[in-house]
């Protein structure tokens, strides 16, 4: 059924408790905090204006990285009221609480149409425990309540499901705001009714991470085109040799049901069929988590889909990207989720940057809607230069996937219906 949304709210004269999803990467620069990429904030502007045009009074709440339920001063909101004011044009205050009476106080000041941005919600772990009384003290700040934080909808937190119980329990309206909207459509609707042919790119390291939405989108495309690390599970399922490419030897069976799906329901699914693949050389140093680093020595094109005992698989190789790109350009839909390789090192991008170039030409010149479905792909089509021209990139990265897994979004659940 059809969620409430923005659209459908008359919110003036009331406080209005919004959800968005701030979780923005930051990097400290001279000791202080700063915003590397600020399109999750951008995406919520427009919800954000037409609140503020209805008159509402707005108390917005996200998180920042992981905190673990302590104050954690690194992944504090103020910089991102700053960014979010300097972005919209509309003035916004903070406050270095989530509850309380300091809290209390500022929404007690705020005029109709003013914006106040909320403490980190994950410097109380009762955010994350959905704490029922946590939710209770967060819905009394509040009238009604609109979750725009699409990228955080599959998390059963409190600000992101509990608070919304509590205020429908008691009569007051929970909606959808207009990125969440899109979102939903984007991810759900056009996908469920697609243009033909439905082509899905996928990518990525893991089989294991994919395989409910390979399983599903089985159902649904004509073409599936894999590259990226899973590709080698794959390849191991049909008796390739893969070297010292990453692979998940416990799943073979699974992608050996995909692989036989696939072909009883006569959806094309087609591997790379060659590589850039590298020699792992250990550096003797130790990662972050005390694991050995490898360098990738040696790039070079590997025109087979058998790879050498002492090399490992990178990225998709020049015959594959002549194999995908016509395929791509020829679609109506296209989803797509995960890099071919190692595309942030410059000696591996060769194939996801061809994958995002015909994904933005088949946008453009064959009208095919472009789906790209967050996180790493989102990063490699900025990357590539070429972020605004594909229909619609997801802000979410973990709930774009649960979601087209075919999952129910906790956040999304708690929504009124129309
Ligand atoms: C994300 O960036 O994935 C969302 O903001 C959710 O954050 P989380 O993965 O830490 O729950
Ligand atoms: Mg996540």
């Amino acid at each position: 059924m059809a969620k409430l949304t923005v659209n459908d709210l008359d919110v003036r004269g009331k406080r209005v408790f919004v959800r968005v999803d701030y979780n923005v990467p930051m990097e400290e620069r001279d000791g202080q905090m700063v915003i590397n990429d600020a399109t999750r904030i951008k995406e919520t502007i427009p919800t954000l204006e037409l609140l503020v045009k209805k008159g509402g009074k707005l108390i917005l709440a996200a998180h920042l990285g992981r905190p673990g339920g302590k104050r954690e001063p690194s992944m504090s909101l103020r910089p991102v009221a700053a960014k979010l004011q300097e972005l919209s044009g509309l003035p916004v205050s903070f406050v270095d609480d989530i509850i309380g009476p300091k809290v209390e106080s500022a929404v007690a000041g705020l005029k109709d149409g003013s914006i106040l941005l909320l403490e980190n919600s994950r410097f109380y772990p009762e955010e994350e425990a959905n704490d029922p009384a946590f939710a209770e003290k967060l819905a009394r700040l509040a009238d009604v309540y609109v979750n725009d934080a699409f990228g955080a909808a599959h998390r059963a937190h409190a600000t992101t499901e509990g608070i919304a119980r509590v205020i429908a329990g008691r009569g007051g309206k929970c909606a959808a705001g207009l990125l969440m909207e899109r979102e939903l459509r984007f991810l759900g609707q056009e996908l469920d009714h697609p243009a033909r042919p439905f082509v899905v790119i996928l990518g990525g390291a893991k089989v294991s991470d994919k395989i409910k939405v390979i399983d599903r989108l089985l159902d649904k495309a004509d073409t599936i085109l894999i590259g990226g690390g899973m590709t080698y599970t794959f390849r191991l399922a049909l008796g390739f040799k893969i070297g010292k490419s990453i692979c998940e030897p416990d799943r073979v069976d699974v992608a050996q049901a995909a692989l036989e799906k696939a072909k009883a329901r006569g959806v094309k699914f087609l591997l790379a069929i060659d590589n850039i693949v590298a020699t792992p050389v250990d550096s003797g140093r130790l990662n972050k988590k005390g694991r050995p680093v490898f360098e990738l020595r040696q790039p070079r094109v590997n025109d087979s889909t058998n790879i050498p005992d002492s090399e490992e698989g990178i990225d998709i190789g020049p015959k594959s990207i002549q194999l995908f790109t016509p395929i791509i350009q020829q679609a109506k839909t296209i989803l797509w989720n995960g890099p071919m390789g190692l595309f942030e090192d410059p000696r591996f991008a060769e194939g996801t940057f061809a994958i995002a170039k015909a994904v933005a030409d088949a946008t453009e010149r064959n009208g095919a809607k472009s789906i790209i479905g967050g996180g790493d792909s989102v990063k490699a089509m900025n990357n590539a230069g070429l972020g605004g021209r594909v229909t619609f990139m997801s802000t979410g990265g973990g709930a774009s996937l649960e979601f087209l897994e075919g999952q129910e979004l906790p956040g999304v659940a708690a929504l009124s219906e129309k």
